[in-house]
């Protein structure tokens, strides 16, 4: 497995992390089985991958204990880092809210700790803006935690760049995270919800700037970019997938005819059009870990296997004209 530097921290991160969103159990994502997402992960350890990217609300919990549970069971812990994050807490009708503020995130860094069975966090980031929170406030309280022993390192994601700079005058900021794959690369949504950063022409540059590491997220384009999809795929209800415009109606339709030409070119190459969608990001400088979701052991071993591949200028070329005929780049 390759892997990357940065300044801001001092081990080596894979390029190829898993995102652990998907093995959050079938009431976020169809098709999410236990056992298969163990055996996931104890496979992209086994493949190299020392980044895993994670949420408390990501299944509400479920995906921090089945990630703890695998690394408690494999002896691995050391050998691996958690980026989890804070921010978003759920009331009993599981309705999220965000919530920065110094009380709420010492009670999420305490069951996040118990739900993945360890008593350090590597990289614990904001999840997102709270705009009702002072950010020296939640900072002050993430030092505090530092120096407690409970994180090592603080990231940010869905940070704008003023947000970002700002925070990198109060703490040692490490990494951001942001949506970007090969379609959406200054997107100005996600799921309907508004973003205030532009991620390839903000975000990448500053991280470039300040040696922090990237994490692109959505990568495949939650498995657009994988080209699973066709035409008449839908989402379960359940399937956090039904609530991204972006995967529904005519703007799918516009995307997935755009994905089977890149799956053309792909095959061209003798690669599945997902190693295209992750050599893309690979190649790109600021991008440290590309954190893609994955929950079986085909589909990692599949991932990791792009980290040896590149595709070369041609063949990018001609998948750029492939987007811009098809106006998909966001
Ligand atoms: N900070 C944030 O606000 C934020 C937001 C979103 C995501 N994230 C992070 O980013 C991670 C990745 O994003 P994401 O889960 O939204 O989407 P993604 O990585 O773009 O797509 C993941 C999905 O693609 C499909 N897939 C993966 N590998 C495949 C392969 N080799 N062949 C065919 N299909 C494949 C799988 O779908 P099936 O399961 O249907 O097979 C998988 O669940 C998340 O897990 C999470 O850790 C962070």
């Amino acid at each position: 497995m390759r892997t990357k530097n940065v300044n801001a921290l001092s081990e080596s991160l894979s390029v190829i992390g898993l995102g652990c969103w998907a093995i959050g159990g079938s009431r976020v994502w169809t098709d999410s089985d236990d056992a298969r997402s163990e055996a996931t992960i104890r496979r992209a350890i086994e493949l190299g991958v020392n980044l895993f990217d994670v949420a408390p609300v990501y299944g509400f919990g479920h995906a921090e204990s089945l990630l703890g549970t695998v690394l408690r069971d494999t002896g691995q812990r050391k050998n691996v880092l958690i980026a989890t994050k804070c921010g978003l807490v759920w009331d009993d009708a599981q309705r999220i809210t965000r919530d920065l503020t110094p009380r709420s995130i010492g009670r999420e860094i305490d069951a996040s700790l118990q739900r993945l069975r360890t008593d350090y966090v590597d990289i614990y980031q904001l999840h997102w803006p709270d705009p009702n929170v002072p950010l020296q406030e939640t900072l002050d309280e993430l030092q505090r935690l530092r120096q407690a022993g409970k994180i090592r390192y603080i990231g940010l994601t869905n940070y704008s760049r003023p947000q970002t700079l700002e925070a990198l005058k109060l703490a040692p900021i490490v990494s951001c995270q942001g949506l970007y794959n090969m379609l959406e690369r200054n997107p100005q949504s996600y799921h309907s919800i508004p973003l205030e950063y532009r991620t390839q022409d903000e975000i990448l540059p500053l991280c470039e700037q300040h040696g922090l590491a990237f994490f692109p997220y959505s990568p495949l384009f939650q498995g657009l970019l994988t080209g699973a999809f066709n035409r008449r795929t839908t989402f379960n209800r359940g399937d956090v997938r039904s609530q991204n415009p972006k995967l529904n109606g005519e703007q799918f339709q516009r995307r997935v005819a755009a994905a089977d030409e890149l799956k053309q070119l792909a095959a061209e190459c003798g690669r599945p059009l997902g190693h295209l969608a992750l050599s893309w990001l690979i190649e790109k400088g600021a991008v440290t870990s590309v954190i893609c979701g994955a929950q079986t052991v085909d589909h990692i071993e599949q991932n990791a296997a792009a980290a040896q591949w590149d595709p070369g200028e041609e063949v990018l070329t001609r998948a750029e004209r492939i987007l811009q005929r098809h106006a998909v780049i966001d």
